[in-house]
């Protein structure tokens, strides 16, 4: 296996190195490297990103990301949507799991209103929100197919949208033809009744902002941003990410959380076929909190460093 590392920018640099730490443990023999992107290379070569780093993460066989920096600069060019969308990474998966919640946010990345179709005028902006029928089926498809044994619950704004009209319609289909039972309800409703009551939910499928926005609200059920993981799936490609950004506002001083890093580990080893392993790591991150290691966004007082230390210290107990 070839594992690209793209730390990024902010906290991604201090909680990447230490879910590296947990897959080195776990997969010595794998073959890691880094890749550089984000705003510090913007700064310093007036790019983001390069057509070189872009084909070191297509030859990579999974990559685990960071956060980037993204300045709200009209020459800027979002990393993460260029590399979703050169990557065709078009199902974004973020689990949200504690007591009383275990639900998976399935998010369509690649189109939507995140189409990167967009243009200014004296006046007025417009940002294209492109929902295609085959974008629509695919992810559908892969929603439908993490369904176990519960129901698709479909997120959307088709009472107002047309493009949802679409969206809907596909998923739909695509959930009849696959034999799992679906349900709908309009995003915004969707988002409260989340956070009200989780328990009723297992896979819930959306398009790409609806479900960037439901799936950080979510994050209020479990402890924060810093507890989600999340993966970005194409038919080529694998890319795993905390659900974070760069949190300008605590990078450097060695606080971030890195579990939702550490779980994005967990979900890479899980979607290459190490079950056991994942379970493991997911295990000791529960255990390591439990026992009160904790950074300060939980209450705690522990640092990233001694976070990933617990983590992996309780991993080599138990295999
Ligand atoms: P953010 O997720 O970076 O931070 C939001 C709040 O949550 C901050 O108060 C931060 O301190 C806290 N937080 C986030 N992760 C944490 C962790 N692991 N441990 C403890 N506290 C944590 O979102 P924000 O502030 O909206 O964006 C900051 C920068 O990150 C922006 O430039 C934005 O564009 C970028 N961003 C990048 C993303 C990515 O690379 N996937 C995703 C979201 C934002
Ligand atoms: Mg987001």
């Amino acid at each position: 296996m070839k594992v690209a590392i793209v730390p990024g920018d902010g906290i991604g640099r201090e909680v990447v190195p230490v879910a590296e730490g947990v897959l080195r443990y776990i997969r010595p023999e794998w073959d890691y490297y880094p890749v550089e992107v984000g705003y510090g290379r913007w700064e310093r070569c007036g790019a983001a990103i390069g057509a070189e780093e872009i084909r070191a993460l297509s030859e990579a066989d999974a990559i685990l990301f960071g956060a980037v920096t993204t300045p709200p600069d009209p020459d800027y060019l979002s990393v993460l949507l260029q590399i979703r969308h050169d990557l065709d990474l078009y199902a974004n998966v973020r689990p949200v799991r504690g007591p009383g919640v275990d639900l998976i946010i399935v998010r369509e990345n690649t189109e939507g209103l995140y189409s990167g179709i967009e243009w200014s005028l004296p006046g007025s902006a417009c940002t294209l929100r492109v929902v295609t029928e085959r974008g629509s089926r695919r992810i559908a498809r892969f929603a439908a197919g993490l369904v176990k044994g519960g129901h698709l619950t479909i997120g959307t704004k088709a009472n107002v949208i047309k493009s949802d009209v679409l969206f809907r319609r596909c998923v739909i289909e695509e959930a009849e033809a696959a034999g799992v039972a679906w349900e709908e309800k309009y995003i915004d409703a969707l988002c409260l009744d989340v956070l009200m009551h989780p328990a009723r939910y297992g896979v819930i499928v959306t398009t790409n902002i609806f479900g960037d926005i439901l799936s950080d609200a979510a994050g209020y059920l479990v402890g924060g941003l810093g507890m989600l993981p999340s993966a970005n799936i194409g038919d080529k490609h694998a890319f795993f990410e905390p659900v974070h950004g760069s949190a300008p506002d605590i990078a450097g001083r060695g606080i971030a959380n890195p579990v939702a890093a550490i779980r994005s580990a967990a979900l890479l080893l899980a979607h290459f076929g190490y079950a056991d392993e994942a379970v493991a790591v997911d295990a000791a991150v529960n255990a390591a909190l439990a026992a009160g290691v904790r950074t300060p966004d939980l209450g705690g007082a522990a640092s990233t460093v001694q976070v990933g230390e617990a983590v992996i210290g309780r991993i080599r107990e138990w295999m």
